[in-house]
């Protein structure tokens, strides 16, 4: 589907600053926005809420082929994430929601199930696609792969200001521990593991500034796609 509408794929792990980085480079080149973390995250939240196990493979599958979940825009330019009706946008971002998707993220048919929900968003003038299997599995052809990391520090750090921003609280050793943990977890996994595709361009962030991150990986992208900012 739209294979020729170009992809701008940015990975990395947790708190590596590439859920802000898509939305402004989405948002200043005028793209669709794929978030792939925050399909995980409906659909860890949707097991726990159900009492489901988060390993069993099969349930999860069928959840996540059945899944009514939408991506909406409100007036502010906000992305609301609906579930079942309900605007789950702040309940994915609590750490419970993150690990219950790292968990069903290691599940092959999940991951198989969750594929074409996400190559759809591919649509005209292009799309940027946040995950840590975009430019190696789910856009594979995207003509411009970015992967961005920092220190697990910085990335703890981030998580905890971001927590604390949306009111959800956060304890800066705990989260240190949750996120090296999800880290070995996401990096390990025998199907689409954390890696840089091979002909990706890596940043690491540790100590830049949000803005200078968005340059350099405008120039990145104006490399591989010749277009100008
Ligand atoms: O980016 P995030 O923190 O919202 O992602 C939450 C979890 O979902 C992450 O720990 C692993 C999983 N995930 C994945 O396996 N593949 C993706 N493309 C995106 C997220």
């Amino acid at each position: 589907m739209g294979m020729d509408v170009p992809v701008i794929a940015i990975d990395g792990p947790s708190g590596s600053g590439k859920g802000t980085i898509a939305r402004l480079l989405a948002e200043r080149l005028g793209w669709q926005l794929l978030d792939s973390g925050a399909m995980y995250r409906v659909l860890g939240l949707a097991a726990t809420r159900r009492d489901m196990a988060l390993d069993d493979e099969r349930a999860l599958t069928e959840l996540a082929q059945d899944l009514d979940v939408s991506f909406e825009v409100d007036e502010a330019g906000e992305q609301r994430v609906v579930l079942d009706g309900d605007d789950v946008s702040t309940a994915i971002r609590t750490e419970e929601a993150g690990n219950a998707a790292s968990k069903v993220a290691v599940l092959p048919a999940v991951r198989k199930a969750l594929l074409e929900r996400q190559r759809a968003f591919r649509r005209a003038p292009g799309l940027v696609a946040d995950g840590r299997d975009m430019g190696t599995v789910v856009f594979p052809d995207a003509p411009c792969k970015i992967y961005l990391t920092a220190s697990v520090e910085e990335r703890a750090r981030r998580r905890y200001n971001q927590l604390n921003q949306q009111g959800l609280g956060g304890n800066l050793s705990a989260l240190l521990k949750d996120i090296a943990e999800r880290d070995r977890r996401d990096s390990s996994r025998s199907v689409a593991p954390l890696r840089p595709a091979e002909d990706a361009t890596i940043l690491d962030t540790t100590g830049i500034a949000v803005d200078e991150v968005l340059e350099r990986v405008l120039e990145a992208a104006e490399a591989r796609l010749r277009f100008e900012h």
